[in-house]
């Protein structure tokens, strides 16, 4: 600090002994009035008595008279440039000033007509770009990265026509592209990173820029079909990720890329006719492809193996159709490979251990099964296995490599290991973590051993045990149990045997504790309907549920937590404790819960079966893959949802190990789907009603109750459930969720939910489905006080229906169909219950618009 100060008294007063001999108006003036103003405090002081063309990052023209080139990079220059300094440097053709806290640009700054490149990146200048740059004529780099600059971009690009290199990246542009850029035909590489440009890409975008290289506008918010990309003919770096650009990929493709980045976007395409249409492009090229979190279709390339020069690829979270993992083993250049989420099934083949630079390895969220490769050769930093269906033993060598991996997550898979195999000093250092950030992967019964917790590694496996210990503890004073507990006892034990895992078990969640007062957990029976013989009990829904860890937990409802598991037997479930307190026995509770086991239709989901563990009801469910129709219409954030209000009671993945669930969006804008949707529930709607003896009123219809299964078929879930409760369920919870409460709810005289309850449910599921709008809360145009029904029926009464179709879905299908359904959930919602059609009625009415079945 001292010496700095010490050091600009230095130069000030060098400065000014020189200035006092300056000549004004001459380039050494101007220079030395900038330094002056700008209060460097650069440590390297000028030697002021030299002339200007001696000075550190100066250079001048031949007659050593006029400045040329000024490089002032990270000279702690501050604040405002002043005018009458450098915008006065008639000949200058080079500027940077890059690495400095300048805030503003001086007004004769844009009279710099001789300047070919300009640096301005790493400042702090804020406020708008003018078209005073079309006074650049003659500008050939211009970088203006890493600043505050806000508002469009400026037409007068279009002024600039020997430009080859734009680099505006990291500020806060907004709106579009102006198609004033057109005109800089000599581009080279542009980069508009990291704006807020929200705009469309302008028209002939394409064809403007014949030998544009390098392209990134990553990291903003445009829109649009790209259709003509693929015209840039010299483009070999394209970067368009995390934007919302559609259009098929075939429109992108080129033939001499070698980094595309297309990530976070809602391109489509299906693969396997990108493929053909490309059948003679070489491959070789590519050395990046990152198409993650796209829409893409079909198969992955079949042809990796000809991706020879691949070091990064990832195709995550796309919609790929169920495949065999794909051929790689040529690829001996990859370094990353990211094939989570790509519907693999089957092995992981063995071939991959051959890729000895492979450093990330991610094939969660796959069905793949079988034994995990021994992975020899690979030194992987990163590897994420979980949610798969993999069994046996962790291979030696990977165990062996844990210590020194940065990330790796085994998580819901059905791998299996002994303590005892391991070393454990190996145990003591790679099976550690921050408790509870994570579940355990692998069988927990199998893994006993107390470890402690160590800060600041990331570390996926993590034990639970010594926690609960501590709860039970907790609870069990605070109930005043005066049973004669025995802390949960966590032991070494040898593999095979069977634990005696005695309670009370006290579980949290961030909302609630809830308790199973039970003795022995294996000696509490869990009915599972299809399988008998299993010989279930709590001991596995502990093991199964990490002993109900917050990693497996799904959602929070009202009724209490869904958490996730695989029960003995391959059994994927989602196990939901109703914490609520119920007003029926135990022996009526199992009743109607042996009643609803035995519902079965192709739009419901299963219970799969259900356990009384002391005052506990716990409902288990088949495990529903794809999420439901709340999460997918309105793209919530995935996570443990803990609100209010039970309509959003979901089963949605939980993010809480950094990994989520596809963005699902984009699976619903077709028509045909979303029809689909409708009728399924319909039908299960019509089954409860109808098909059942005595029927059964649903009474919480509603978007989050309706599931998509493994193979995208809707299924209505919850029903018969509000009855478990029997009068324990309060008023506020049967009366509905928001938006979905029919009138006659709300008259005085109203007495119990009827069918046609239901249906009026029903038609309000039907409303969100054809226009994309939430029940209450959304934006209903023209009427800022409606709900989704209203707004609805307000136009669909002044004949102006269309105005309410879903934009993402209106041109997938005739307009004719989305305005009967808007029709039909017209009828459902009437106002008077003996209005509204039977279930039945509205399967037919459904069916008769039901879009054919397009190739
Ligand atoms: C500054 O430059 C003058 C003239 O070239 C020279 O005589 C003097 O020694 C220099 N001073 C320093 C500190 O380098
Ligand atoms: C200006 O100077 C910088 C570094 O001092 C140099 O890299 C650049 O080539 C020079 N430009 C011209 C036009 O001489
Ligand atoms: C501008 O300066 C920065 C920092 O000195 C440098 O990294 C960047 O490459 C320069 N921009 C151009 C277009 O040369
Ligand atoms: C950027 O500019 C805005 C106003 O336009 C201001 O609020 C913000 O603080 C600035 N940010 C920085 C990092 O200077
Ligand atoms: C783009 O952003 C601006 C403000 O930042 C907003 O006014 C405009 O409506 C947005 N345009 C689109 C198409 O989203
Ligand atoms: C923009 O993308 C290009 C190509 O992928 C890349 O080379 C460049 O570094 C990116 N720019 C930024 C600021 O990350
Ligand atoms: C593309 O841009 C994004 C965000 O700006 C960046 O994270 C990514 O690394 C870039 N891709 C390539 C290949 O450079
Ligand atoms: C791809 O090939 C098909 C069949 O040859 C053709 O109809 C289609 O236009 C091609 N698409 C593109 C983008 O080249
Ligand atoms: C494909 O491109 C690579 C270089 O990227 C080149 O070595 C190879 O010869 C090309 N193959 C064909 C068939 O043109
Ligand atoms: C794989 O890609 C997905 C989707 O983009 C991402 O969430 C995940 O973090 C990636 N995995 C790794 C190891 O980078
Ligand atoms: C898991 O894999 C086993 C074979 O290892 C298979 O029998 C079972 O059906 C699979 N389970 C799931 C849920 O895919
Ligand atoms: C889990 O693995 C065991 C043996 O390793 C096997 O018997 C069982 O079927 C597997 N379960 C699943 C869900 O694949």
């Amino acid at each position: 600090m001292g010496l700095g100060v010490f050091g600009s008294v230095l130069v000030l007063t060098l400065l000014f002994k020189h200035l006092a001999s300056q000549q004004p108006n001459t380039d050494e003036f101007f220079v030395s009035e900038f330094l002056k103003k700008m209060d460097s405090t650069s440590s390297q002081p000028y030697n002021f008595s030299d002339s200007v063309c001696s000075w550190q990052g100066v250079l001048c023209d031949a007659n050593k008279e006029h400045v040329v080139n000024l490089t002032l990079s990270g000279m702690q220059l501050s604040g405002t440039i002043p005018d009458n300094t450098i915008g006065k440097l008639t000949k200058l053709e080079f500027l940077d000033l890059s690495h400095n806290k300048i805030t503003d640009l001086p007004s004769d700054f844009w009279s710099l007509s001789s300047l070919k490149n300009l640096n301005l990146s790493s400042n702090q200048i804020s406020g708008s770009l003018t078209n005073n740059i079309g006074n650049f004529g003659l500008l050939e780099s211009f970088d203006l990265s890493s600043n505050n600059f806000s508002e469009e971009i400026p037409e007068a690009f279009s002024s600039l026509l020997s430009l080859r290199i734009l680099k505006l990246d990291h500020n806060r542009f907004a709106y579009n592209i102006p198609s004033g850029i057109l005109k800089c035909q000599s581009l080279v590489s542009i980069d508009l990173s990291s704006n807020q440009l929200n705009g469309t890409l302008p028209e002939g975008f394409g064809a403007a820029f014949p030998k544009l290289r390098i392209l990134n506008l990553s990291g903003n918010n445009m829109h649009g079909r790209v259709s003509d990309i693929s015209r840039l003919k010299s483009i070999v770096n394209l970067n368009m990720s995390g934007n919302s650009f559609e259009g098929s990929i075939m429109s992108v493709f080129q033939g001499w890329l070698e980094v595309l980045d297309l990530s976070r976007n809602k391109f489509h395409g299906h693969i396997p006719q990108v493929q053909y249409n490309f059948s003679s492009y070489n491959w070789s090229h590519l050395v990046y492809l990152d198409l993650s979190e796209n829409q893409l279709s079909g198969e992955i390339f079949q042809n990796l193996n000809e991706f020879l020069n691949l070091k990064h690829l990832n195709l995550a979270h796309n919609r790929f159709t169920i495949q065999k993992f794909p051929q790689i083993e040529m690829l001996l250049g990859l370094q990353y490979l990211n094939l989570s989420k790509t519907s693999l099934v089957g092995q992981i083949p063995s071939e991959i251990s051959q890729l000895s630079n492979l450093n990330a390895l991610d094939l969660s969220m796959n069905h793949l099964s079988g034994k995990v490769p021994s992975l020899r050769d690979i030194h992987l930093k990163v590897l994420d296995l979980s949610n798969n269906n993999l069994s046996g033993p962790i291979p030696q060598p990977v165990l062996k490599r844990l210590p020194r991996m940065e990330k790796y997550n085994f998580s819901y898979n059905n791998l299996t290991f002994c303590a005892s195999e391991i070393k454990p000093d190996i145990m003591q250092t790679a099976f550690i973590g921050a408790l509870n950030s994570c579940p355990i992967a692998v069988n927990p019964r199998l893994f006993k051993r107390r470890v402690t917790g160590h800060k600041g590694m990331k570390l996926a496996l993590v034990l639970t045990f010594s926690m609960l210990c501590v709860f039970a503890g907790v609870l069990f004073v605070a109930f005043g149990c005066r049973k004669k507990t025995r802390m949960w006892e966590v032991k070494q034990g040898s593999c095979k045997e069977e634990q005696n895992i005695s309670g009370p078990f006290s579980f949290q969640t961030d909302s609630t504790t809830w308790v199973a007062d039970v003795k022995q957990a294996t000696s509490v029976p869990v009915v599972i309907f299809e399988k008998p013989l299993l010989n279930i009990t709590f001991a596995d829904l502990l093991s199964a549920t990490s002993n109900f860890d917050r990693g497996t937990l799904l959602a929070e409802g009202k009724f209490g937590p869904v958490y996730r598991g695989f029960l003995p037997g391959g059994i994927h479930v989602a196990v939901k404790v109703l914490v609520v307190g119920s007003t029926l026995t135990d022996e009526e509770a199992a009743r109607e819960l042996e009643f609803l086991g035995r519902i079965k239709h192709p739009n419901l989901v299963p219970l799969t079966g259900y356990c009384v563990a002391g005052d506990q009801r716990i409902a288990i469910y088949d495990y529903m893959e794809n999420g439901n129709l709340q999460n997918l219409l309105y793209d919530l954030p995935l996570g443990v949802q803990s609100t209010d209000d039970w309509s959003t009671d979901t089963w949605e993945e939980a993010d809480n190990n950094g990994i989520q669930n596809a963005g699902s969006e984009g699976l619903l804008t077709s028509w045909r789907f979303r029809h689909k949707i409708a009728l399924g529930t319909a039908r299960a709607l019509a089954f409860l009603h109808h098909g059942c003896s005595p029927p059964i009123i649903h009474r919480a219809v509603k978007a989050s109750s309706v599931y998509l299964d493994y193979d995208l078929e809707p299924r209505l879930s919850d029903f018969g459930l509000a009855k478990i409760f029997g009068s324990g369920l309060d008023d506020e919870i049967a009366r509905g969720s928001p938006g979905y409460v029919p009138p006659e709810f709300c008259e005085p005289e109203f007495d119990t939910p009827t069918p046609k309850s239901d249906v009026y449910c029903f038609g309000v599921v039907l409303f969100e489905l054809v226009t994309g709008k939430k029940p209450v809360g959304d934006d209903y145009p023209d009427d800022k006080d409606a709900t989704l029904v209203s707004w609805v029926r307000g136009l669909v009464r002044k004949n102006q229906a269309l105005r309410a179709i879903d934009p993402k879905i209106r041109d997938t299908g005739p307009d004719e169909q989305m305005e009967e359904a808007l029709k039909i959930g017209y009828l459902c919602t009437a106002e008077l219950p003996f209005k509204r059609p039977s279930t039945q009625q509205i399967v037919g009415l459904l069916k008769d618009i039901e879009p054919v079945v397009a190739s």
